[in-house]
């Protein structure tokens, strides 16, 4: 032990079993990139304050570039007796450039370093969500705006409910995602704050200037509290909650599109590029896609779940608990760029089936709240009207037809107050139409959504 990085009070080297318990090189290599540019970001910030010798910097910045070469290279091997990814980078540092390699950890501790590792790498897949929920939304909108027309079934209890514009229900979910877009934006001002300078856990006795390390690391804050600062990982737990709301509104939309790809159903054609066949039955293309992302969503609120557990009972300040940060993190990263990706790819490719939805209008006496409130037009009260609909939904549906399938002999002996008239009120256009009021899906409220969605995307 005496050749590790920590092993001057050591006599006894570490047990085989305990060295391979407590590696985590072999998945945190991956935050080499930030891992580098902290420790220059820090080097820099030591040799200002005239902590260590300007030559040493320098000296530190060019052999850690060598350091990132040999590992983009493949050349660097990692050693798992050096522990994580810190003090491999680091001990490579010093085979290279030698003593001012030593130099590099002063005034630092491995504390503040993971979690500014961290913290950079979770910001700049944060980045990298935001574009890909953008890119859905994108696919949404034109697709919304193909479908202005396109009229279906709007649900609830899944059962049949009122008329809705296609647009207005595929807008529905670019409203949601826009939603997890900013929220994920307000949580990166969270991460996007510098713990360098933190030390172990109680801050240090050089004369270091943190907000110097942290402006170059392009991070807009620092830390307030040093032992905050290493021993929390809100921010972690934060970006997954993100990852998992917008997980599970991708799952909602993979549900809906399993549902419509049924062809009892028969709203939307699967693109054979995002389906699969089946092995036996021949006729079958499955809309795996999205039943993966549906599956999917629950690894990523296991995510969540092991991160908010691992946190819990922590004493301060930094516990070696905290090394189980990042396995739950990147698989929920890859996970929500997958799934993005996905659903964009599968949503650009549906082809809508409007005469289908049509089909299903009919059987689902989605204009009886219409014929309610046309009675309501002609003084009836609401109570009674709803009674009369609902008489008159009996009556087509013993007769295997729609509403306006009635005869205005058969209407009026209902309610005598229905006229000719009453059938431009039950045609499901209209319906649509008349929905004129904010955040409605009459086409005036859609055309304003998509001018919004429009602006939204503009802006990004
Ligand atoms: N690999 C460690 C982690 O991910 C780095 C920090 C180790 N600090 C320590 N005091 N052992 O948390």
């Amino acid at each position: 032990n005496v050749d590790k990085l920590w092993g001057g009070r050591f006599r006894e080297t570490t047990h085989k079993l305990m060295e391979e318990f407590s590696e985590s090189v072999s998945y945190d290599s991956a935050l080499y990139e930030q891992d580098i540019r902290g420790s220059m970001a820090h080097a820099r910030m030591l040799a200002a304050r005239g902590v260590i010798p300007q030559e040493d910097a320098e000296a530190i910045c060019t052999g850690l570039e060598q350091v990132k070469r040999e590992i983009e290279t493949g050349e660097l091997v990692w050693k798992t007796e050096l522990e994580d990814v810190h003090m491999n980078i680091e001990s490579r540092l010093t085979e290279i450039i030698g003593e001012a390699g030593k130099r590099l950890h002063t005034g630092r501790s491995r504390n503040d370093q993971v979690a500014l590792d961290f913290r950079l790498y979770v910001a700049d897949r944060l980045e990298g969500w935001k574009k890909g929920i953008a890119a859905l939304v994108s696919v949404l909108v034109t697709q919304a705006e193909a479908h202005q027309e396109t009229i279906l079934p709007g649900c609830t209890h899944y059962q049949p409910a009122q008329p809705v514009a296609l647009a207005h229900h595929l807008l529905a979910y670019a409203t949601m995602l826009m939603r997890d877009e900013e929220r994920i934006t307000d949580c990166l001002k969270r991460v996007r704050v510098s713990p360098l300078g933190a030390a172990a856990l109680a801050g240090t006795t050089y004369p270091i200037d943190p907000e110097r390390s942290a402006s170059e690391l392009g991070l807009p804050e620092t830390f307030a509290n040093s032992m905050d600062a290493v021993s929390d990982r809100d921010f972690a737990v934060e970006a997954v909650f993100c990852a998992s709301l917008t997980m599970a509104h991708l799952s909602r939309m993979a549900e809906e599109i399993i549902i419509w790809a049924n062809p009892n159903f028969g709203f939307v054609k699967l693109p054979d590029a995002f389906s699969t066949g089946s092995s036996i039955m021949p006729q079958k293309k499955n809309p795996d896609s999205a039943e993966l992302v549906r599956g999917k969503t629950g690894r990523v609120y296991g995510s969540l779940m092991t991160l908010l557990t691992v946190v819990k009972g922590l004493p301060m300040t930094y516990n070696r608990d905290l090394q189980e940060d990042k396995e739950p993190f990147f698989d929920a990263d890859r996970t929500v760029v997958g799934a993005l990706g996905i659903m964009a790819g599968l949503v650009s490719e549906l082809t809508f089936q409007a005469e289908a939805m049509t089909r299903a209008l009919d059987k689902g006496f989605v204009n009886a709240t219409e014929l309610a409130d046309y009675l309501v037009t002609k003084g009836v009260p609401f109570r009674e009207a709803h009674h009369a609909s609902g008489r008159a939904v009996a009556l087509a549906e013993s007769k295997g037809c729609g509403l306006e399938g009635l005869s205005l002999e058969e209407l009026k002996a209902i309610a005598p107050e229905l006229e000719q008239d009453v059938y431009d009120v039950l045609d499901y256009a209209n319906c649509v139409a008349r929905r004129k009021a904010p955040g409605g899906t009459g086409p005036e409220s859609v055309a304003r959504q998509l001018e919004a969605v429009h602006g939204w995307l503009k802006e990004r």
